[in-house]
């Protein structure tokens, strides 16, 4: 008998990252949040500046301005801030009694509704004071964590003020910048989405606007582009020669938490397949670039877009999967259906959870299906590229030696236990020759032994050296729409009947199994 050692394991702390790229210029800046009070703002942009400044400290000054409608002041909005810093900073990350106050220090409020143009006067002068009084050079990055229909009223007086161009006088004599980031959702189909980028277009010029999916801000995210052309072991396989199909998961085990308003108006597919869904697969197929600039990059992620045609009715129809939650258990709780949800219409049709297949025509991926999946109130929370690879050409074990033998599948793990795991054939010891799956299995923790950073500060820094790979350009965003569109308009026509129940904690409606299933596949569940 063996005798077993419980060995208590003691996970080293892990090292911090950095986050400031080098060979970026940094800058002093001043950033103008709109909608500093909203939720986005208070519960993740504030805490990751907090912390970018706090633990990833430069010799350059940042000045946060907030530009909205209560009366609050420099010191209500500190003292608003500072609240929220506490409540919503992780536990291993509060910054203490000094941290808070220099924090403190750097913010300060403009009172102004958004249709105001005395506000952004108002707003002019105060960036030119912080010039002059905090040596912010004349750096301007407006950052829109607002309500989606407010973008265009807030960037056109912005214009009309003339922000939206570096000041004549900086303080410090050199080039000054204005920056814009918007956040998700942009626009709400191809047609609004080509509408705001027509309105920014004419404000700002492209290499000004940063827009953020903070999916790109995860470090898996951007290890499939390392994965992919840093190694030479994938590449002469990573075709419809040797692919079988890829499988892209985002389960999310959390249902709608509040936003019943927003998530009424968007679903599943436009929530997460639009933007997030789409920015993986674009990097799971895209060609080499060039090289790393920014551009480069882009033109081939909006290549693979381009080739995924719009979907016909009938696709839609036979391609598709919509569910909605019901009732149900999770992690021993019950959970209420979507329709009983505060704020959802107790007649609503929206999708909760969507399954689709889609192909990406060209001839690295001709006829390899991408089966993607998302869902609320799934099982747990996890996101995951599954890369399934085609049988051996020919087989020389039994049948009954290859009863525990998968395919070999490579998984990227997105989120949460980051990391990749390939899953190959061994044989298993003894005489039999029997075959079996064994997992080479790597933790990105583990292995590299440093904190990931989070998503936001990733982009945040970004933006401020003016580094604007990781941010979706003007036609990758229109690209996307217009593939949802053709998905969307169909549904629109279709029997409501048609968005199947899920009970909530389970993988989905039968009707996605079967969209996989006929073809003789099946889900592998993270
Ligand atoms: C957001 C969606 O973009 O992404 C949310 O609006 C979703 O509905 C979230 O919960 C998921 O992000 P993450 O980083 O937790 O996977």
């Amino acid at each position: 008998m063996t005798q077993q050692t419980e060995v208590q394991q003691t996970v080293p702390k892990l090292k911090d990252h950095n986050i400031w790229q080098g060979g970026h210029e940094t800058n002093p800046c001043a950033i103008v949040l709109f909608g500093a009070t909203g939720d986005l703002a208070q519960r993740k942009i504030l805490p990751t500046l907090a912390h970018l400044i706090h633990d990833h400290p430069q010799p350059e000054t940042i000045c946060i301005v907030a530009f909205a409608r209560r009366p609050l002041g420099d010191e209500g909005w500190r003292a608003m801030v500072l609240e929220s810093l506490d409540k919503y900073m992780a536990a291993d990350d509060k910054l203490d009694d000094k941290g808070k106050q220099a924090f403190a220090q750097r913010l300060f409020y403009c009172q102004s509704n958004f249709d105001e143009d005395a506000g952004y006067q108002r707003l002019g002068q105060l960036l030119d004071t912080l010039d002059k009084e905090q040596h912010t050079g004349g750096n301007r990055l407006f950052y829109l964590a607002t309500p989606p229909d407010t973008d265009a009223e807030i960037i056109e007086h912005l214009g009309k003020a003339g922000l939206a161009q570096p000041p004549k006088q900086n303080g410090n004599g050199k080039k000054s910048w204005v920056r814009i980031i918007t956040e998700k959702p942009f626009g709400h189909d191809l047609a609004s989405a080509r509408s705001l980028n027509a309105q920014i277009g004419k404000v700002f010029h492209e290499d000004q606007i940063f827009r953020i999916d903070h999916y790109m801000g995860k470090e898996t995210v951007q290890n499939i582009v390392a994965f992919r052309f840093a190694n030479s072991i994938m590449e002469p396989l990573w075709n419809q020669k040797y692919i079988d199909h890829i499988q892209i998961t985002v389960a999310e085990s959390l249902g709608i938490e509040n936003r019943a308003e927003y998530y009424e108006t968007s679903g599943a597919i436009k929530d997460i397949v639009q933007n997030h869904v789409m920015q993986i697969l674009s990097l799971i197929a895209m060609e080499a670039p060039a090289d790393f600039s920014a551009n480069d990059i882009r033109d081939e992620k909006v290549k693979v877009l381009r080739a995924i045609c719009a979907l016909t009715p009938e696709q839609v129809q036979e391609r598709t999967v919509r569910g909605q939650y019901v009732a149900g258990e999770q992690d021993g709780k019950h959970v209420v259906g979507y329709k009983e949800e505060k704020g959802v219409s107790p007649q609503s049709t929206t999708e909760t959870y969507v399954a689709l297949k889609l192909f990406i025509e060209n001839w690295r991926w001709a006829d390899v299906p991408v089966y993607i999946r998302t869902g609320k109130h799934l099982p747990k929370r996890s996101t995951e590229v599954m890369v399934q690879f085609k049988r051996v050409p020919h087989q020389l074990y039994k049948p009954e030696q290859m009863k525990d033998l998968q395919p070999n599948r490579l998984i990227l793990r997105i989120q949460p236990d980051e990391g990749i795991d390939l899953k190959i054939g061994a044989k298993v010891p003894g005489a039999a020759n029997d075959l079996a799956t064994i997992d080479l299995n790597a933790s990105y923790k583990t292995v590299f032994g440093i904190e990931l950073p989070e998503a936001y500060e990733r982009l945040i820094a970004d933006c401020i050296v003016g580094d604007s790979t990781l941010f979706i350009r003007r036609d990758e965003i229109e690209e996307s729409w217009r593939i949802i569109d053709s998905i969307t308009d169909t549904w629109k026509k279709m029997d409501p009947n048609t968005v199947y129940p899920y009970a909530a904690g389970t993988w989905g409606p039968e009707e996605a199994d079967k969209l996989i299933q006929r073809d003789g596949r099946d889900w592998v569940n993270p």
